[in-house]
């Protein structure tokens, strides 16, 4: 198995105080509640379990698949939803969480079908921004944080399915 140098990047701390943060600010945003949280499996799994502790209004969940990258570190370009979400977005405040907004091809896609089942509003949270290839403009309501480029893995993020479930992030070198 290749070994990989990784360089810590944002530690668990770190990353508990920007989450806890964020639980609380969609909280206040939202006192009458009626939230549907929809992870973006894989990557969000950490991401969302932590995010939704924070979160003191009445909530649902539920998760969609996307695969745009197969096991390669190149986005394919095409959007493969392996699973749907089964909750009704119809007037419901959605939020679409997912781990890291790359080339933005996954969220601003999905977003776009999201929309299109009249949500009451649909705003996204990225734990990550990562700006170096962005080719789809994403709106990030709530935003963990924003870095430059590099191949993140950790808290979900994976390097051939690897490395998602260490507690920190991690920049492979
Ligand atoms: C990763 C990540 C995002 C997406 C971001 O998922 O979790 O969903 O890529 O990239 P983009 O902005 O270029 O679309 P991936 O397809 O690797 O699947 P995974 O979540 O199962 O790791």
């Amino acid at each position: 198995m290749k070994q990989f140098e990784k360089r810590i990047l944002f530690d668990s701390d770190a990353i508990a105080v920007r989450v806890k943060e964020l639980g609380a600010e969609i909280s206040a945003k939202y006192p009458e509640g009626n939230l549907l949280f929809i992870g973006v499996l894989k990557g969000s799994f950490m991401f969302l379990a932590d995010l939704v502790r924070h979160v003191t209004v009445p909530c649902c969940l539920d998760f969609v698949r996307i695969s745009s990258y197969g096991n390669d570190t190149v986005s394919s370009g095409k959007l493969d939803i392996v699973m749907d979400i089964r909750l009704p977005v119809k007037d419901r405040n959605v939020i679409l969480v997912d781990d890291i907004v790359d080339t933005g091809l996954t969220l601003s896609e999905y977003r776009k079908r999201l929309e299109k089942e009249s949500p009451r509003s649909l705003e996204i949270a990225a734990l990550i921004d990562k700006i170096a290839r962005r080719e789809r403009h994403v709106e990030l309501d709530y935003c963990g944080f924003r870095v430059e480029e590099g191949f993140l893995v950790g808290y979900g993020l994976d390097c051939d399915e690897r490395f998602r479930h260490l507690d920190g992030i991690y920049v492979l070198e």
